[in-house]
């Protein structure tokens, strides 16, 4: 357990960094601290690593004062994941992930068997990465390392800042994914830096939300979700996620946007060729201003086929239900439900089209919401 009491820090400059910070950090929680840049993130995992020292305070590891502790203890305890990963370049992996044992004095053969152990912990073949260099693994590989490398020493608190932000979307994904299964097996105290909401509701036990050098809101995802503490929480958690999290969706965030349509005035030779095109059984018509008159099916159009003069405008069905911009999505799967609807039509106050809402679009929405719990490859 971390314990962070009355803790400021004033720069040499005059910067005041920190403001009476007070936060706790649970065993086996991955803790997540997140803010804009400049923050107080960096400053706050220094602070933990004795990398610099507070103007004021005091912080506490398992019960004890850090300032007490000697170096070799603080190594021994705290592993550290930075930013930019900081493999040594000219040292090969195996060097890497043995840098603390090393600085700790372990015997050669535990720190190889140590070494290969943890490659074997984030899907690294040691026979084949063992004696490579930094610049011959990929991005995500040399995350990896720099992941490893922090726990070699079997610290019981591992400390990473921002380590997947320079990564592409899947790699980083994968690493979250990895990250929490290895949570799950090495139970240790993280504290993870990170300005990215998703990456923080994804992985976090605890969140703490910093501003301008002090604490905003600390608790649950679920707890910050369904009650965010003021308007700068709001703002960083996002309008959208807000009313998701709070089931206030509306049809708009939900619908399909640009849904084939059709102008009344076309014939039905027309007609079955765009069917045919953009491979769907129903056109929506609208007229002249592309406000919504109803529905075509194949089946209508077949109907009246023979019926050279006939144009859309002539056998278009009306609409029953049609929602607008701003209904809940709760009405709308309601009515989808109760008329067995496959599709409801989004209009704005001018009757004019703005989408489509269809089971598949809900489903999708719905995804977003909830991801799915993929597992790692560990
Ligand atoms: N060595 C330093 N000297 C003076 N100011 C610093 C120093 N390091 C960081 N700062 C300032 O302290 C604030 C917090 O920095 P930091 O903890 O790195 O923010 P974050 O990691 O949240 O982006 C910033 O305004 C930064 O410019
Ligand atoms: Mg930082």
């Amino acid at each position: 357990m971390i314990e962070l009491q009355g803790i400021y820090k004033v720069y040499d400059d005059g910067h005041e960094a920190l403001k009476d910070i007070h936060l706790t950090f649970e065993d086996g929680d991955i803790n997540v601290i997140i803010g804009p840049s400049g923050c107080g993130k960096t400053t706050t995992m220094k602070l933990i690593n004795r990398l610099i020292q507070p103007s004021k305070g005091n912080i506490l590891i398992d019960g004890k004062d850090t300032s007490t502790l000697s170096s070799v203890e603080l190594r021994r305890s705290i592993g550290y994941v930075i930013q930019s990963v900081g493999l040594f370049p000219h040292m090969t992996i195996a060097q890497n992930v043995g840098v603390v044992p090393k600085l700790l004095k372990w015997e050669k053969h535990r720190i190889d068997e140590r070494t290969d152990e943890l490659l074997q912990l984030v899907g690294l073949e040691p026979d084949t990465y063992r004696h490579r260099f930094p610049s011959e693994l990929s991005g995500g590989q040399q995350q990896r390392i720099g992941v490893i490398r922090a726990l070699a020493a079997e610290p019981s608190i591992i400390l990473v800042d921002e380590p997947f932000s320079a990564l592409d979307p899947i790699s980083r994904e994968q690493l979250q994914d990895e990250l929490i299964n290895l949570q799950k097996t090495i139970k240790k105290t993280i504290v993870f830096v990170t300005h990215d909401m998703d990456e923080a509701l994804k992985i976090a036990d605890n969140i703490v939300l910093m501003k301008d050098g002090e604490v905003v809101q600390q608790g649950s995802p679920e707890n910050i979700l369904r009650h965010p503490a003021n308007e700068f929480v709001e703002s960083f958690i996002g309008e959208k996620r807000l009313r998701q999290a709070n089931n206030m969706s509306t049809v708009q965030d939900v619908m399909r946007k640009n849904p084939v349509r059709a102008s009344d005035k076309r014939g039905l030779a027309e007609a079955m060729k765009m069917m045919e095109r953009k491979q769907v059984d129903t056109l929506l018509i609208v007229d002249k201003s592309d406000e919504l008159e109803g529905y075509v099916t194949i089946y209508d159009v077949l109907g009246h086929f023979r019926e050279e003069k006939k144009k859309l405008a002539d056998i278009v069905k009306p609409f029953e239900h049609i929602v607008k911009l701003d209904t809940p999505l709760t009405e709308a799967i309601q009515l989808m439900n109760d008329y067995n609807l496959p599709y409801i039509p989004v209009t704005n106050d001018k009757e004019v089209l703005q989408g489509l809402v269809t089971r598949g679009s809900i489903v999708g929405h719905i995804g977003e919401l909830y991801p799915p719990e993929e597992q790692g490859v560990l």
